[in-house]
């Protein structure tokens, strides 16, 4: 039997390591074929993930030694933790070692769309000197609405204020009287509320049921038309057609998305407009940030097939059972 089985490129120092020590099968186009993967689990008592494999209650199933799930990286959509748990299967992840790398990412969309920063380059790259067509927004004095005050949208509000922003926040898990909200001086408000007043909305929620489709036609109509929308949060959370016909019918004034409803997304009419901006799920990959995600998964993978316990775990710290 394998300890550590691989399906997705995480790789790094650490990982290394964890394959000096263990014996581990490193297969990063693995979860193309689910059907190998889900053959070839029993043989491991370790699975390592990022967000492509979907690791559902059958995968699970089929683990019959599994003792530990490593998430490189911090949402767990595509992990059925539930049936980790029912399992007795630890759920390790990255909480928050990738979280200054996505806040950042959602400034410089902000600032990207505000400045028009894409469309200058490929205007000015093919000839153009077009410098009236490309006069941008400040942030300064400007109202940033942020969804969900986690530990992203928290550094994403830190930030914002650094560029002189007044920040509300909606997010019915926080307290008025939290320490994020007093360290960002934010206003917490409700979410129509705050579509209804913001100059830049930022999405920092994970998806759930409770997500899915936040952002719909309602949600659109309520912003103003001069708006710009920024998801680097969980690409289910916006109705994309939705979203099209908000920019189009000038509900909004453009959109900067890193996420998509379906990854990769087939071509479609956001990559024709002008004023969205759009990246590959990168807002997490910056060398310092999977440099920590990496390092945390492999450390917390190796700890529980020690018998130790895992410092970042989703349900317990250690297995409910044998391998
Ligand atoms: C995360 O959940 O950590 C980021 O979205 C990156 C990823 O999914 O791997």
């Amino acid at each position: 039997m394998g300890d550590v089985l691989v399906s997705e490129a995480v790789a790094g120092r650490e990982m290394d390591a964890l394959k000096s020590s263990f014996d581990v099968t490193y297969e990063p186009e693995l979860f193309n074929n689910p059907q190998r993967l889900k053959e070839i689990l029993p043989d491991y008592r370790a699975l390592i993930v990022r967000n492509q494999t979907q690791v559902n209650a059958e995968l699970i199933a089929a683990g019959r030694h599994l003792l530990v799930i490593g998430r490189a990286g911090v949402g767990l959509d595509n992990v059925d933790h539930e049936a980790a748990s029912d399992a007795g299967i630890v759920v390790t992840f990255a909480p928050e070692q990738n979280s200054i790398s996505v806040a950042e990412l959602a400034l410089g969309l902000m600032l990207s769309l505000a400045r028009m920063i894409p469309a200058a380059d490929r205007s000015t790259k093919s000839g153009g000197w077009d410098r009236k067509r490309f006069t941008g927004t400040e942030l300064f004095g400007k109202t940033l609405g942020i969804v969900g005050l986690g530990r992203i949208g928290f550094l994403t509000a830190m930030r914002a204020r650094a560029f002189g922003m007044d920040v509300l926040v909606h997010d019915a898990h926080v307290n008025p009287d939290a320490f994020t909200v007093a360290e960002t001086r934010a206003t917490l408000v409700g979410l129509a509320e705050l579509l209804k007043r913001s100059d830049f909305v930022s999405v920092h929620v994970p998806e759930t049921p409770d997500t899915i489709n936040l952002f719909n036609d309602e949600r659109f109509a309520l912003m103003k038309p001069t708006a710009l929308f920024i998801n680097t949060s969980r690409g289910k959370v916006v109705d994309e057609d939705a979203l099209v016909r908000a920019l189009r019918d000038r509900k909004i004034a453009g959109a900067a998305l890193d996420v998509r409803a379906t990854e990769p997304p087939d071509a479609g009419p956001l990559a024709e407009m002008d004023n969205v901006i759009l990246t590959p799920h990168v807002a997490a990959f910056t060398e310092e940030g999977q440099a920590r995600v990496v390092t945390c998964v492999c450390r917390d993978v190796a700890a529980v097939l020690r018998g130790d316990s895992a410092r970042n775990y989703f349900n317990f710290a250690r297995p409910r059972r044998s391998a």
